[in-house]
């Protein structure tokens, strides 16, 4: 951090909406299979938001759910910024549909749009707020209902995703904990690899983008894939290099849930055995900028972050986007 104030987490919390699909219930709707789904993702079965329940919905919940676990009062939060790629609208900020829906009525609100990698993204800018000292109290949610934007008649996309949300609140910490170091990238010549083509200023909705299915998520998994292997290599050694840790160092590895293999080949490439890893895609496949806090949380009330751990979170996605973070818990 280039500040002189620490930053750290002081309570986290998350939603999941109750309904389950599962990769039986899939089974009837395309032609795949668990075995299929399983093997190549990880991923048993999803979480999908019911009828008329949406992002900000599922922020407003974990929003709460964080403020609660860090006994702080809505009324106190200076700043919510709410990572998405799938915003409840183009305008207004989704951030803002959370502020009055929590009664945050002093809080600045903005969105931060930058696919699977949202919430590290506003994790580092969120922290830039406090460090600087302009704001004492910055609420960061990671929120999604990527449900509403897939094809569900399309197998290769279909399986993959899952609504959710997650939040982490930033205050000033004491020296030698919170967050250690950021590294954030982009390659914006891999945006077409993964992308929701229409429905924005470049492709506005027409009759020809809703017949040609435009206003669904367009992935090459593979390409993704190749790039989600290389990218997450890079990420978690940089941010190690900057605090001069080594990946034995690591304490718990948070990493984006996007597919199994992926976080495999991390976990083989820095040698780290599979109770130093966070793995909960079975459960909600890839919940994008929730992914990483749902994560988070799920370690913490399991019992697997202690106080002192050095604990790295890695995600990439849509952009083609990529970024990291080392904390002190
Ligand atoms: N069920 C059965 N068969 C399937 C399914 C399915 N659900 N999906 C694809 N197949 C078929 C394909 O049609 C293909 O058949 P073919 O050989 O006859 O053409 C075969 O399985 C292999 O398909 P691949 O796409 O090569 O499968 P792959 O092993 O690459 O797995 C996957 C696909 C899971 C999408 C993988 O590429 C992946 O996880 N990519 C990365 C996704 C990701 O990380 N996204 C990042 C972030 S998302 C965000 O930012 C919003």
């Amino acid at each position: 951090m280039y500040s002189t104030r620490p930053v750290k987490i002081a309570g986290m919390g998350y939603y999941v909406p109750p309904n389950v699909l599962t990769n039986f219930d899939l089974e009837k709707m395309v032609d795949t299979s668990d075995a299929w789904i399983q093997e190549r993702t990880g991923i048993r079965e999803r979480r999908l938001a019911g009828r008329g329940v949406t992002t900000s919905d599922l922020a407003k919940e974990a929003a709460l759910a964080c403020l609660k676990d860090a006994d702080v009062s809505a009324d106190q939060v200076d700043l919510i910024i709410v990572a998405s790629a799938s915003p409840d609208h183009l305008f207004p900020a989704t951030a803002c549909i959370v502020q009055h829906a929590i009664g945050a009525r002093g809080a600045a609100a903005f969105d931060m749009e930058i696919g699977c990698t949202g919430f590290i993204y506003a994790l580092a800018t969120g922290a830039q707020f406090v460090a600087s000292g302009m704001y004492k109290k910055v609420l960061v949610v990671g929120a999604e209902c990527l449900s509403r934007l897939v094809d569900w008649s399309d197998r290769t996309t279909c399986c993959l995703f899952g609504d959710g949300a997650g939040a982490a609140l930033l205050v000033e910490g004491e020296a030698g904990e919170g967050f250690l170091a950021f590294h954030l990238g982009a390659d914006g010549s891999g945006g077409d690899l993964l992308s929701l083509p229409a429905g924005g200023a470049k492709m506005p909705a027409s009759r020809e983008t809703v017949d040609k299915g435009l206003h669904y998520i367009h992935m090459e998994g593979k390409a993704v894939f190749k790039f989600a292997v290389k990218i997450v290599d890079l990420a978690v050694t940089k941010v190690l290099e900057k605090c001069g840790r080594t990946p034995q160092d690591i304490g718990v590895l948070i990493p984006h849930q996007a597919n199994l293999r992926i976080i495999e080949s991390a976990c083989a490439r820095f040698g780290i055995s599979k109770d130093r890893v966070m793995v909960n895609i079975d459960k909600y496949g890839n919940t994008s900028s929730a992914s990483v806090p749902i994560a988070m949380c799920e370690a913490i009330s399991e019992g697997r972050i202690k106080k002192g751990d050095l604990v790295v979170l890695v995600a990439f996605g849509a952009g083609l986007s990529y970024g990291s973070a080392a904390i002190i818990w």
